[in-house]
């Protein structure tokens, strides 16, 4: 192993702004990529590949913000093996105080087919366009695109050539997420043991999660010697995406013992810098994704969350707040045991004899089947007696049309049953469901306000049967209220309808100023 490979130290490079925002759909706006790249740079990553400045105008102007804008981070653009984009590159990268161009061609025998090279003439390509981004800048990172399923002795002749031409770094990509960890392994290791001056360069591990193992392919890179890891926020990227910079620097700090490698991550921004990415790139994150995922840190089945209560260190193998998580949820559902009943109970103020408790789990559990989630509000319905009792009522949605397109303002037209007379009325609004809502309130006037309004499609597809959940405050009383269907404006009223009728409940149940708005598990480790 060469000096640079046996340092501790893995230099972590984040392309989210460059190969994350090539994954279709996901474009950012400049101001979205000014925000993510100061984040980056806040957190410690090293280098920021900030975008491909010859692809547009609006991405040579966002590298050069970036560049001029950037602190601690070397911001690194990206060109193809030419003279043209290189030197574009230069002009929007070199504002930086530590500015880095990273050019690249494809040398596996698909990849030279394109431009019909032969091996020669790419060889005299890759030593040509590697001086020139020499002679511009000190920092030169070159990469051989489809290097795991490029020859081998062609493969290292390449590197060997970059290398005397005057590059610093050596990624290895594997563009098509082809690879496994021994393979990504033994690449690095035959490049460090047969290239001559290997042991002056840092070589790169940049993996695609075509297979679901680009996380576990850039540590093998690294156990072999690879000094840096190419990643992306939520592995954002091309197809299935990237190597996630979550899982592999997370992966270092939770199994130090056997990789015992270091990076300059806060990983406390992680979870900030997951819910931006997400939002700016448009690509939610799946709920059950490794560090980032909303039940990464949740915790349903009963015998989980008793584990929990008594010690975190039973089915966490990481603290949230590491990652810059408030803390665990033990969200109750049909899988939740006694324990978790009990300990929420106490958070909500309730202090239950045992037989209380009983009754009341055996109710839970019959809520818990028909319900997805149950919510505080319905834990203290359970409590109060409210479950299934004159909860709907006083209103009923008897029926609704709306009036919506791109010419406003749109409008609803209502029937409701309140208080057991038939109305109905005209309403207008900003968009269907504020329409409908208005109307809701033109005929059961009340002073809650809205707190929260949340849609999930349930199903996929454009008959995907929406949940839409309401809660409403009044005068210090919370009450929630749930509806599906598969007309999203529909299940809108009802789910505030269902929240008014609670509401209405709680009134004559609940003092003003009374509840809770969040209960949250983080002090209990
Ligand atoms: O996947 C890939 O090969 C790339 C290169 C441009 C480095 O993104
Ligand atoms: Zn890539």
């Amino acid at each position: 192993m060469t000096d640079i490979a046996k340092q501790d130290q893995v230099l972590i490079f984040d392309t989210t702004l460059r190969d994350g925002e090539q994954s279709p759909g996901a474009t950012m706006t400049h101001d979205e990529k000014l925000e993510i790249a100061e984040l980056l740079d806040d957190m410690g990553v090293d280098i920021i590949e900030a975008g491909f400045p010859i692809a547009s105008e609006g991405d040579f102007q966002a590298v050069k913000q970036i560049a001029e804008r950037s602190k601690a981070s070397v911001i690194c653009g990206l060109a193809r093996a030419n003279f043209k984009d290189i030197d574009r590159c230069w002009e929007a990268v070199k504002h930086a105080a530590k500015p880095r161009i990273h050019t690249f061609i494809g040398t596996s025998p698909l990849h030279r087919a394109i431009p019909n090279l032969s091996m020669d003439e790419m060889a005299d390509k890759i030593h040509d366009t590697v001086t020139h981004a020499r002679n511009l800048c000190d920092n030169v990172q070159w990469s051989p695109m489809d290097a795991l399923r490029t020859e081998h002795d062609y493969l290292c002749r390449v590197v060997e050539i970059a290398i005397k031409a005057g590059a610093t770094t050596i990624n290895i990509p594997d563009t098509v997420g082809y690879t496994i960890p021994r393979e990504s392994a033994d690449i690095i290791k035959m490049l460090l043991e047969r290239v001559p001056g290997a042991d002056e360069v840092i070589f790169a591990t940049h993996c695609h999660n075509d297979l679901g193992m680009a996380t576990a392919n850039a540590l093998a890179a690294v156990e072999a010697g690879a000094r840096q890891i190419e990643c992306t926020i939520n592995g954002l990227g091309e197809r299935a995406g990237n190597t996630a910079l979550e899982e592999v620097v997370m992966a270092m700090k939770v199994r130090n013992d056997i990789l015992p490698y270091q990076t300059h991550i806060d990983t406390r921004k992680i979870m900030h810098l997951s819910r931006r990415v997400a939002t700016v790139s448009g690509f939610p994150v799946q709920f059950n994704k490794a560090i980032v995922g909303k039940n990464a840190f949740a915790h349903e089945s009963g015998i989980h969350q008793d584990g929990m209560l008594k010690n975190a260190e039973t089915f966490e193998i990481m603290r949230p707040e590491d990652v810059g998580i408030a803390g665990t949820s033990l969200p109750l559902g049909k899988h939740s045991g006694r324990a978790a009943l009990r300990s929420k109970m106490n958070e909500l103020g309730y202090d239950m004899a045992d037989n209380q408790l009983n009754d009341i789990f055996v109710r839970f559990k019959e809520l818990a089947d028909r319900k997805k989630e149950v919510f505080d509000d319905d834990l203290i319905a359970l409590v109060q007696d409210e479950v299934g009792q004159g909860e709907a009522d006083t209103l009923q949605l008897k029926r609704l049309r709306v009036v919506c397109g791109t010419e406003g303002p749109q409008e609803a037209d209502l029937t409701m049953i309140v208080e057991g007379e038939e109305k109905t009325i005209d309403a207008t609004g900003d968009g269907p469901v504020d329409a409908a809502f208005n109307a809701v309130k033109m005929l059961y006037p009340h002073k809650a306000k809205l707190q929260l309004y949340q849609v999930h499609a349930v199903t996929e597809g454009t008959d995907a049967q929406a949940t839409v959940t309401v809660r409403i405050e009044e005068d210090g009383r919370i009450a929630t209220g749930q509806s599906a269907d598969t007309d999203t404006v529909v299940a809108s009223v009802k789910a505030y309808i269902h929240a008014i009728n609670r509401l209405i409940v709680r009134r004559e149940k609940v003092a003003p100023g009374e509840d809770r708005k969040e209960i949250n598990y983080k002090d209990l480790h």
